[in-house]
């Protein structure tokens, strides 16, 4: 790995969209320490500038040769983008770190969730993969308990919210919403079915082999190399529910040896990244409203699995912020590492 400047010239791909600005933002909140900030989007975006510590910058349409002069790109601009243009940034002496699915199951990408696996980021030969929204989301809460007592086997499933298909996917929600409650009729143009009132399968095509969605396979698969473990047994149902930015994931989980609500709550209890939201006296557990604009995956509801006698097995339910520790707050947090 190459040494970074302690202060970087950053650019972002994609500053215009739902990931892009809070990309600006953790910047800006977090206080990175760049030297310049660069911005980049579409030809749909020209003219337009963007407000990063209280100044226009001017958001610049993307070509190859825009990309020379910079050390830390930060693409977040969907997986054909940062297939055609990462390698040339890369090429031209950046890190890039790719919020698209792109790379990341390249067996010399490192898939990073700093509180999970930051030692993979050494390994980086100039594309650092940031995982998918629910990935990291289940990895963080996750991890320390299968550090204490290995994790066999993980059961999931997800209320995933819009902000995941994007900045248009969100407005779709608003939009549709209002159209539904004034009893108006309302032609979807992002998500293939009604969002306001419903919710539907993960809007990525099955496999009819396996019968997995592309969000589903992206899920297991990437769990597995976050977490070093290859034959972790997973298995998820991805559903998209009409929420704006946070995800929600209901986890079952196997444990090699027997384990305790109790023992399970210590170990969250002080686990970074995570809050411990589990008050049964008041019913008060992990709400995705609450998880918007927070840092911390939400985690409670967490008590024996009945179904497994052996008392191997939990039940919890999470919900973290997708734009924040679901993309943009993960990826600022690997290049704050990159830098220190
Ligand atoms: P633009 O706003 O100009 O379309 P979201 O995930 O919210 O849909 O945002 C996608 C982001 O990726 C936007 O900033 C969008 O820019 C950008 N983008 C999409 N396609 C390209 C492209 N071919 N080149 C550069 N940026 C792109």
């Amino acid at each position: 790995m190459s040494t970074l400047s302690p202060h970087p010239r950053v650019g972002i791909v994609g500053a215009t969209g739902a990931v892009g600005g809070e990309l600006l933002l953790c910047l800006e909140q977090r206080n990175f320490p760049l030297a310049s900030l660069r911005l980049f989007a579409s030809p749909r975006s020209a003219g337009r500038s963007l407000l990063f510590r209280h100044a226009p910058v001017p958001v610049e349409v993307l070509t190859e040769q825009a990309l020379a002069g910079l050390d830390i790109v930060l693409f977040s601009a969907g997986s054909a983008t940062s297939r055609q243009f990462a390698p040339v940034a890369v090429a031209q002496g950046a890190v890039v770190i790719d919020n698209s699915s792109a790379f990341r199951m390249d067996a010399d990408v490192p898939l990073v969730v700093p509180e999970v696996n930051p030692e993979a980021i050494a390994t980086h030969r100039g594309i650092i993969a940031n995982p998918n929204c629910v990935a990291i989301v289940a990895t963080v809460p996750l991890w320390p308990l299968h550090r204490r007592n290995p994790i066999q086997r993980v059961i999931a499933a997800t209320y995933q919210a819009a902000s995941g298909a994007g900045a248009a996917a969100m407005e779709e929600l608003r939009e549709s919403t209002v159209a539904y409650l004034a009893g108006r009729e309302y032609a979807a143009r992002v998500l293939a079915h009604p969002y306001a009132f419903n919710l539907f399968s993960h809007d990525t095509k099955v496999d009819p082999a396996t019968g997995y969605n592309d969000e589903e396979t992206k899920v297991m698969r990437e769990m597995r190399k976050i977490m070093g473990q290859a034959n972790l047994r997973i298995g998820v149902t991805c559903i998209r529910v009409p929420i704006l930015r946070a995800h929600s994931i209901a986890l079952t989980v196997e444990f090699a040896d027997q384990v305790t609500p109790e023992e399970v709550r210590d170990v969250l209890a002080s686990a970074p990244g995570v809050r411990l939201v589990d008050d049964v006296a008041h019913n008060h557990f992990p709400m995705p409203r609450e998880a918007s604009g927070q840092d911390d995956i939400l985690v409670g509801r967490i008590r024996r699995d009945v179904s497994d006698p052996s008392g191997r097995s939990i039940a919890l339910f999470v919900a973290g912020d997708q734009l924040l520790k679901g993309a943009a707050l993960n990826a600022v947090q690997i290049a704050e590492k990159l830098v220190g």
